[in-house]
C-alpha cells in the first residue's frame, strides 16, 4: 500500500481564494476585516510563521498590521498594546505568537486578548466553549487538521484517534475537537510508557511532538491515516515533520507531508477566523455551527 497524500498546500490555495472574495464582500459592506499580529523577541522561527502569517493577510484581501516588540519589552507594555488594538474598531483578530519571553506571563497576556478577537482561539473562554462544543475560534492547527481530515471522506465518529502530544495549541484542543465528533480519543505525551502501544490502535494517527522520525512505520496500523504536525528543521537544513514519512507512507492509507500538508493549513485557519470575527461585528453571529462543526455533543456512557 501506498498513502494518498493529504495536500494541505493545494487546499490552503482554494480556500484562500474563496476567503479573497469573501473579504472583498465584506468590504462592499464597509467592513474591512484587519489582522494585528505581535511578535516579542527575535525568535527565528516565530518571525518566518509571522512573516507567513502576514503574507496570508495580502494574499486574501485582509489589512494586517504586524507589531514587533524588542525581548526586553516589559508584561506591562505588551498588555498596554493588547488594550489599544482591544479598542480599536479596525481591528477583528489579535494574535499574540507564541512562545514569549520567559519573563512574560503567557495566560495574564492571552487573557487580556478581547474574547471577540481571539482569533486564535487560546483565551480562557475560548477554550471552555471549545470543550462543550461550541467556540466560535477553533484554534487554527487542529481546525485545519479538521479540515485536512475532511477530504479524505472519512467520518471520525467511532474511529480510534490517537495524538501525539498534548500541547495547548494542538494536542489538547484537537483532542476536544474529535472527540465533539465522536472519535474515540487517546492523548499521548512525553511520559507515555510504550508509546508503540498506544499508536499502533490508531486508524487516524494525529502527531505534534517537535520531534524528528518519531513515529516509525513498526508504529502504525495498516491502512491508518497520518496527520504530522511537526515542523523541525534539521542541521543539514531540510524541514521534516515528526513521522518518517517515506517509511509510514507505505502502511498508511492517508498522509499529510512536510512541508505543504499541516502548516498552509494553520496560517489559512488564521484567516478564516479573522473573518469569521469580521462577520460576527457586521452582526451575523457566524460561529462554529457555521462551519460544519454542529456535531451532536457526545453524550455520557
Ligand atoms: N506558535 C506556534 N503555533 C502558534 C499558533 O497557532 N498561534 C500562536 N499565536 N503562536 C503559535
Amino acid at each position: 500500500m501506498t498513502a494518498k497524500i493529504i495536500d494541505g498546500k493545494a487546499l490552503s490555495h482554494k480556500l484562500r481564494q474563496d476567503f479573497k472574495r469573501e473579504a472583498d464582500e465584506l468590504r462592499l459592506r464597509g467592513i474591512n476585516p484587519g489582522l494585528a499580529v505581535i511578535l516579542v523577541g527575535d525568535n527565528p522561527a516565530s518571525r518566518v510563521y509571522v512573516g507567513n502569517k502576514v503574507r496570508a493577510c495580502e494574499e486574501c484581501g485582509v489589512h494586517s498590521s504586524s507589531h514587533v516588540l524588542p525581548v526586553d519589552t516589559s508584561e506591562a507594555e505588551l498588555l498596554q498594546l493588547i488594550a489599544k488594538l482591544n479598542a480599536d474598531d479596525t481591528v477583528h483578530g489579535i494574535l499574540v505568537q507564541l512562545p514569549m519571553p520567559a519573563h512574560i506571563d503567557v495566560r495574564r497576556v492571552l487573557e487580556a486578548i478581547d474574547v471577540d478577537k481571539d482569533v486564535d482561539g487560546f483565551h480562557l473562554y475560548n477554550v471552555g466553549a471549545l470543550a462543550t462544543g461550541n467556540t466560535i475560534f477553533p484554534p487554527c492547527t487542529p481546525y485545519g487538521v479538521q479540515l485536512l481530515l475532511e477530504t479524505t471522506g472519512i467520518d471520525v465518529a467511532g474511529q480510534n484517534a490517537v495524538i501525539v502530544g498534548a500541547s495547548n495549541i494542538v494536542g489538547k484542543p484537537m483532542a476536544l475537537m474529535l472527540l465533539q465528533k465522536e472519535a474515540t480519543v487517546t492523548v499521548c505525551h512525553a511520559k507515555t510508557r510504550d508509546l508503540a502501544q498506544h499508536t499502533i490502535l490508531a486508524d487516524i494517527l494525529i502527531v505534534a511532538a517537535g520531534k524528528p522520525g518519531l513515529i516509525v512505520p513498526q508504529m502504525v496500523r495498516r491502512g491508518a491515516v497520518v496527520i504530522d504536525v511537526g515542523i523541525n528543521r534539521l542541521p543539514d537544513g531540510r524541514i521534516v515533520g515528526d513521522v518518517d514519512f517515506e517509511g509510514v507512507k507505505k502502511k498508511a492509507s492517508w498522509i499529510t507531508p512536510v512541508p505543504g500538508g499541516v502548516g498552509p493549513m494553520t496560517v489559512t485557519m488564521l484567516i478564516k477566523n479573522t473573518l469569521s470575527s469580521a462577520h460576527r461585528r457586521g452582526g451575523e453571529g457566524a460561529g462554529i455551527g457555521s462551519m460544519g462543526w454542529d456535531a451532536p455533543t457526545v453524550q455520557g456512557h
